[in-house]
Order: structure tokens, then sequence, then C-alpha cells
């Protein structure tokens, strides 16, 4: 038996944070389309340096280059036992596209928890985040959740650094972005009956439990 859970949110619900404690809950792998994204733009591959000129706009890469990404991503030995999805879908196509993709592979998105987070939280919260560039997974925030020793990773020791598209200005064009675009996949995955809804304006560990007792349920 599969699993496959959509993490759905704004930029800045806590997505990447609460990837983390999930994956490993349930033993599946963590798949972010933005850390897939920013590994390409890391290795210099031409997906990766089309990726950023979207990026760097606070846009969303075109569907169908995002769709094979992820496609490949999922047909990858470890994703035998499931996966859980982090910053994709966030298209109506897509998402049409991965109910294909796992059809295929005689599997359905089993849950999606959407971490509902006021608009004017993010804003605060994406100019303040400091990520690990060792591994992306391991994500603070200088008011928040700050690193006991300043730019460095607590859990592994690595440089941390700030995204280039957590510019205030980016980041306001982001959240516009995922209202316009990515806002209706709430509506498509409640009509599915996998949809359940997370208050994301807690402490960190309380949103996991949270999360966690909706999805084992
Ligand atoms: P992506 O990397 O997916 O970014 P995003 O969706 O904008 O989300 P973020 O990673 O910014 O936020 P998050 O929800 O993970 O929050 P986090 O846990 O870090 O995408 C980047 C770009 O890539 C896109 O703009 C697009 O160009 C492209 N892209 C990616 N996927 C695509 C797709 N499918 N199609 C097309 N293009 C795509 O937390 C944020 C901060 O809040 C941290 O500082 C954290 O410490 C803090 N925090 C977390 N939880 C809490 C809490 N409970 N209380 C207080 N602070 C908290
Ligand atoms: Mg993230």
């Amino acid at each position: 038996m599969q699993t496959f859970i959509v993490l759905l949110g704004p930029p800045g619900a806590g997505k990447g944070t609460q990837a983390l404690a999930i994956a490993e809950k349930l033993d599946i792998p963590h798949i972010s389309s933005g850390d897939l994204f920013r590994e390409n733009l890391r290795n210099q591959t031409e997906l990766g340096k089309l990726a950023k000129s979207y990026m760097d706009r606070g846009e969303l890469v075109p569907d169908e280059v995002t769709i094979s990404m992820v496609r490949e991503r999922l047909s990858r030995v470890d994703c035998a036992r499931g996966a859980l999805l982090d910053g994709f879908p966030r298209t109506p196509a897509q998402a049409v596209a991965l109910d294909g993709i796992l059809k295929e592979f005689g599997s359905r998105v089993n849950w999606v928890p959407y971490i509902n987070v006021p608009d004017e939280v993010l804003v605060g919260r994406l100019t303040g985040r400091w990520t690990c560039r060792t591994d992306p997974t391991h994500i603070y925030n200088l008011k928040t959740n700050p690193p006991t020793k300043p730019g460095v990773c607590d859990l592994c020791g690595g440089e941390l650094y700030q995204r280039d598209d957590d510019k205030l200005e980016t980041v306001q064009n982001r959240i516009k972005v995922y209202m316009k675009q990515t806002m209706p996949l709430i509506e498509y995955y409640r009509n599915a009956g996998v949809l359940v809804e997370v208050e994301g304006q807690q402490g960190i560990e309380k949103v996991s439990s949270d999360l966690l007792a909706a999805i084992t349920k």
C-alpha cells in the first residue's frame, strides 16, 4: 500500500519545516519541487537555469517542465511506499497530471493537509528565513526559530543562507501568484474528499502533531 501526501499552503506556511517530521514518521521520501529546482541550479543544469528565470520573479515554472521533473522523481525506487510532495502540484493542470501519474502506479493522492496561515504573517516569516546549504530541509527563522549559533545549522553544522526569492518584492509576488494559481487546488482536493485543514499559526511542534493526527486518523 502506497501513501501519497500533498502538503498545500502558501509560501511560508511551513511546508518544508513540517515535511521532515512527517516523512520520517511515515518513512516516505520528501519531494519538494522548489528544492529540486534549486538543486538543478546548483548543478548548473539547463533546467536549473530555466527555473531560475521564473523563481527570481516569484513566478511559476511552466507546467510541462515541472510535471516532467516530478514524474521522473516519483518513478525512482525510493517512492515504492509513496511520497510526501511539498510545493507540487500548484496549478490545476499539475494536479490533474499528478492524478494521472499516480493512476499509472495503481495509486492516488491519499491526503492533502492544507496549512492555513494568514497573509500578513507570511511576509515576516519569509524575510526572516535562513536555510541550510547542506540540507534544505533544515529551516530556521531569525525571530521564531533561530539557530543556536548565527549562520550555522544546529542539525548538521552547514552554512545558513537566505534564499534569493525571499526578498520582500519577490515574496509579495509569490503570495499573489499563490492566490491566483494555487488556491483553486483547495476546492479541487476538498471535492476529492482528501483535504484536511490544519491551523498553521501555532508553534511548530503543535502544527506537526495536528498534521500527524490528521493524516493517520
Ligand atoms: P518553493 O520552494 O516551493 O517555495 P514556496 O511554496 O513559496 O514555499 P516556501 O518554501 O517559501 O515556504 P514553506 O511553506 O516551505 O515554509 P518554510 O517551512 O520554509 O518554490 C519556490 C519557487 O520555485 C516558486 O516560486 C516557483 O518559482 C518554483 N516552483 C516550485 N514548485 C513549483 C511548481 N510546482 N510549479 C511551478 N513552479 C514551482 O517556513 C517559512 C519560515 O517560517 C521559516 O523561517 C520557518 O522557520 C518559519 N516557520 C515555519 N513554521 C512556523 C510556525 N509554526 N511558527 C512560526 N514560524 C514558522
Ligand atoms: Mg519550502
